[in-house]
């Protein structure tokens, strides 16, 4: 399927997660007013923190929501490296978000017993509300990076992923077809670090990032340093 893509370009990087915590806030409210909860997908990584943080102050029905990774580093639990210790540290810690509702990937079993572990924690869940991505700079998203590993991503929910060229090597990621299985994809980018990256996804290369096709398209909410034009 062709991505469906949408750029929402933003002044600076403060709007741009100030402006991401309101989206994520009013995307909540659609789906417990529709289904009387949300599953939400976070991202890893530095970029979304700045969001996360913004919604410590949100007004939302924390207990209803669902919370799941799209990938985490292959860590001992509580480690610093992880995504949702950086996570929790920045948010979590100050919500009321009911525990036994954050999913966490148990990537301290290694890559191969926490993806199949994750994999079965998905069973129950179907489409997610909305999917948090973050874009590397060679195009990888999640853990899904460049090369052949790239391929077996469609055949499977969760990967174990080795050898990650962004160490922490060993991870585990969710595969670009489970993280297309949403009503709802935004993608945080921020940074001159990324322009490369963005400018090869918007002259539709085949980046990892471009393997995410859920079939409403995916919003891309970016700052203007990441689209490379600076007024
Ligand atoms: C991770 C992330 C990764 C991240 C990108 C962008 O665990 O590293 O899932 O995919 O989103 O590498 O990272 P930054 O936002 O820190 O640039």
């Amino acid at each position: 399927m062709d991505q469906i893509l949408r750029w929402h370009v933003y002044p600076d990087a403060a709007d741009l997660a100030s402006r991401g915590a309101q989206a994520i806030v009013r995307a909540s409210r659609e789906a417990i007013a529709a289904r009387g909860v949300f599953h939400l997908v976070l991202a890893g990584g530095e970029t979304p923190l700045a969001v996360y943080e913004r919604l410590r102050e949100a007004k939302a029905d924390w207990s209803a929501w669902h919370l799941y990774f799209g990938d985490e580093r292959c860590r001992p639990r509580g480690d610093p490296a992880r995504n949702d210790t950086r996570i929790a540290a920045r948010w979590l810690e100050y919500v009321p978000i009911p525990p036994d509702q954050i999913h966490s990937i148990p990537a301290e079993r290694g890559p191969e017993a926490a993806a199949t572990a994750y994999a079965r924690t998905l069973e129950a869940v179907g489409e997610f509300d909305l999917v948090l991505l973050g874009l590397g700079e060679d195009g990888h998203t999640a853990s899904l990076f460049p090369g052949p590993a790239l391929e077996i991503a469609q055949a499977t929910d969760v990967l174990p992923v080795r050898d990650a060229p962004k160490l922490p090597g060993a991870r585990v990621s969710l595969s670009a077809s489970r993280l297309s299985q949403a009503r709802q994809v935004f993608f945080f980018v921020q940074g001159g670090a990324k322009r490369a990256a963005v400018a090869a996804w918007w002259r539709g290369e085949d980046i990892p990032a471009r393997r995410i096709t859920p079939p409403q398209g995916v919003d891309v909410l970016l700052d203007v340093q990441a689209l490379g034009w600076c007024p």
